[in-house]
């Protein structure tokens, strides 16, 4: 499949994440073997009124490639600037929300909101292609709620709008992060539309990508599994190219990516506040780690980042020894 001029086979993007898949966490992704990165979505209309945070989430630095840049918002005078501002930032695609769930946006009919006023979605989408030369790709989710799906009309109205590729995110606006994302659309859209389509939700192994592949999907996105374990990509590329599954990384080998990992989100949030949003992450590197209270309520506690770091430490010398 095309994404932007890039021609990648079977791509493993990372999803884009609000306040996670920040610059650091991607570049960490890449080097794990995620194919394609998004930014953070910037709303359209801030970034028309050049609001720093936002206008901040579209740049693309060159080692990020091929990356798309994300907008949301139906304001189309908006989006078509913000789509050219988008290209400015050095995009190689830009894509478009309209799949967020969250009610302050969902309700004022951005985001996912665009699922039920599908003439407003295709009116934002022409938009953004009349604001760049970029292609212009788009995230959503199935439909609203069980009862009115319309990710067929949607994958349809996409192809003929000329969008480069559709993600779809096999759960309603409703449903949130709940229930089990449902797959069997897939083969549906792909049946109904040429669209190259990229799946998402609950992908986590490479069982997970190859079921989607299987059903006709050309990628697949992988959000909340990458947090738990970035090293998620190239696990899947052994398993697809071997056969095999490679070892699970040992504890020292997670930590001293975990402490890479915070080095670089620190560099780049600055001190404190990235000691704090940090938090976030120590879950996903010590996953399944036996008796890890007392230093899980360190790591919430301590601001220092080079104590963090010899807590870290001390912690898996002594997990070592006692192996
Ligand atoms: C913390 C967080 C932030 C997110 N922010 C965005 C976002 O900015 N843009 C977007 O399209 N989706 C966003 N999502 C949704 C993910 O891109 C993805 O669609 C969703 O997590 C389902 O994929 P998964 O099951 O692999 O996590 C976010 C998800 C999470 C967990």
């Amino acid at each position: 499949m095309l994404l932007g001029r890039h021609e990648l086979k079977h791509p493993l993007c990372l999803a884009p994440m609000e306040d996670v898949a920040d610059r650091p966490f991607r570049l960490l992704c890449k080097e794990m073997g995620a194919d394609v990165l998004y930014t953070e979505f910037a709303n359209c209309e801030a970034v028309i009124r050049n609001v720093p945070r936002e206008v901040a989430k579209m740049e693309v630095t060159d080692a990020e490639r091929p990356m798309g840049v994300q907008v949301y918002g139906s304001n189309v005078a908006a989006l078509e600037r913000a789509a050219g501002m988008a290209e400015a930032a050095g995009a190689d695609f830009v894509d478009f929300n309209a799949g967020c769930w969250v009610k302050k946006i969902a309700n004022r009919g951005d985001g996912a909101g665009l699922l039920r006023d599908l003439p407003r979605f295709r009116a934002a989408v022409a938009a953004l292609r009349r604001g760049t030369q970029l292609p212009v790709t788009v995230k959503t989710r199935l439909g609203w709620d069980a009862d009115t799906i319309v990710a067929l009309e949607v994958a349809r109205m996409l192809e003929d709008t000329g969008v480069q590729a559709l993600t779809m995110h096999c759960r309603t606006r409703v449903q949130g992060y709940s229930g089990q994302a449902d797959w069997s659309w897939l083969p549906r859209i792909r049946a109904v539309s040429a669209i190259p389509l990229i799946a998402n939700g609950d992908i986590a192994s490479a069982q997970d990508a190859q079921t989607c592949f299987e059903y006709g999907c050309d990628g697949v996105m992988i959000g909340r599994a990458a947090i738990q374990r970035p090293w998620v990509f190239q696990e899947i590329k052994a398993i697809f190219s071997t056969g095999n599954s490679p070892p699970e990384p040992s504890l020292r080998e997670r930590v001293e990516l975990c402490i890479r990992h915070l080095r670089a989100h620190v560099a780049f949030r600055g001190v404190p506040r990235g000691i704090f949003s940090f938090r976030r992450f120590y879950g996903g590197y010590l996953k399944n780690v036996p008796n890890i209270a007392h230093l899980r309520r360190d790591l919430m506690t301590y601001t220092d980042m080079e104590q963090i770091i010899e807590r870290l430490h001390a912690f898996v010398d002594a997990y070592e020894q006692s192996e």
